[in-house]
């Protein structure tokens, strides 16, 4: 857990009960949460932005952060984050899960520009990406190991109450994102996402550049000289900043723990490219 999280919250978020119609948005860090998080503010309010002045965490609270009573407070269709692993995330059929998984070397890189620019929780603004390679390939940052959340999360990907999305995927086709989550999340959002006035809205206000205006919407603000929180937003950056060593020991390791199971299914060019 992160070091400015209370230890209250964990505990407690863990003990909150999942309810008929709840949304919970799963990733791990720096997947695409927040971006989902807020098509699923888009979708849900019309296609209104979140306003300037306004926190998403307020929004779309983060379970393990807040604890499960102010969770229970929230306005139905309860609305929540989790960076979870699968078996810990409280669990109803009749709610929703919106996964999103991103390629481990672009998460990887954008984990550690998190981390760096986090300067009053960790002792890292001058770390190097090669320090943090190592942490990340160990499994020990925040919320654990990569795979440990995605491995589980992606073996529900055909649940009726999951919908698995992947980074990649919703950056080559954002409407197609955007109405896959509307559809996913109901009748009312359904028809929302089959607007096409309404449709376009939600593309625009969740593109990149639309939300990396008023970016204290999404995190507290950094310090000068730090990278925003929405900071590049693209697949393949990865490639600029790992060396060839460091691509083939996160290869390795992600061909361990995809053993028997589709994974590589998700990424097979850019497996291909850290193995070249
Ligand atoms: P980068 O650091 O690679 O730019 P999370 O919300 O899970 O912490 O993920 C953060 C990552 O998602 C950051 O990646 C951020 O820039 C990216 N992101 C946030 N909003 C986005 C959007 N609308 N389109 C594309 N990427 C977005």
């Amino acid at each position: 857990m992160p070091a400015g999280f209370p230890v209250e919250g964990f505990r407690s978020g863990r003990e909150y009960r999942a309810q008929p119609g709840d949304i919970v948005i799963t990733t791990y860090p720096k997947c695409g949460t927040t971006w989902v998080q807020h098509i699923v503010y888009l979708i849900l309010h019309e296609g209104e932005p979140l306003p300037a002045g306004r926190s998403m965490t307020e929004e779309i609270p983060h379970l393990e952060e807040v604890g499960r009573e102010a969770v229970e407070r929230l306005p139905a269709p309860r609305c929540i984050k989790t960076h979870l692993p699968f078996d810990m995330t409280p669990s109803h059929p009749d709610a929703r899960y919106v996964y999103v998984a991103r390629n481990p070397f672009d998460c990887a890189v954008s984990f550690f520009h998190h981390t760096r620019g986090f300067v009053r929780l960790y002792d890292f603004a001058d770390g190097t990406f090669d320090e943090f390679f190592e942490y990340f390939l160990a499994g020990e940052v925040d919320f654990g190991d990569y795979f440990d959340n995605l491995v589980p999360w992606f073996a529900h990907r055909t649940d009726d109450n999951l919908l698995f999305l992947t980074y990649e995927q919703m950056k080559a086709a954002p409407a197609e994102a955007v109405v896959a989550i509307g559809e996913f999340l109901g009748p009312d959002s359904s028809r929302a996402v089959h607007d096409q006035v309404a449709l376009e809205r939600i593309v625009r206000h969740s593109s990149f550049d639309s939300m990396r205006k008023d970016p204290e919407r999404w995190s507290s603000k950094r310090p000068d000289g730090m990278p925003e929180f929405i900071r590049k937003g693209e697949v393949g950056d990865w490639s600029n900043v790992f060396t060839r060593d460091q691509a083939r020991r996160l290869a390795d390791k992600f061909a361990r723990r995809a053993e028997g199971t589709d994974l590589e299914t998700l990424w097979p060019d850019i497996l291909a490219a850290a193995r070249a």
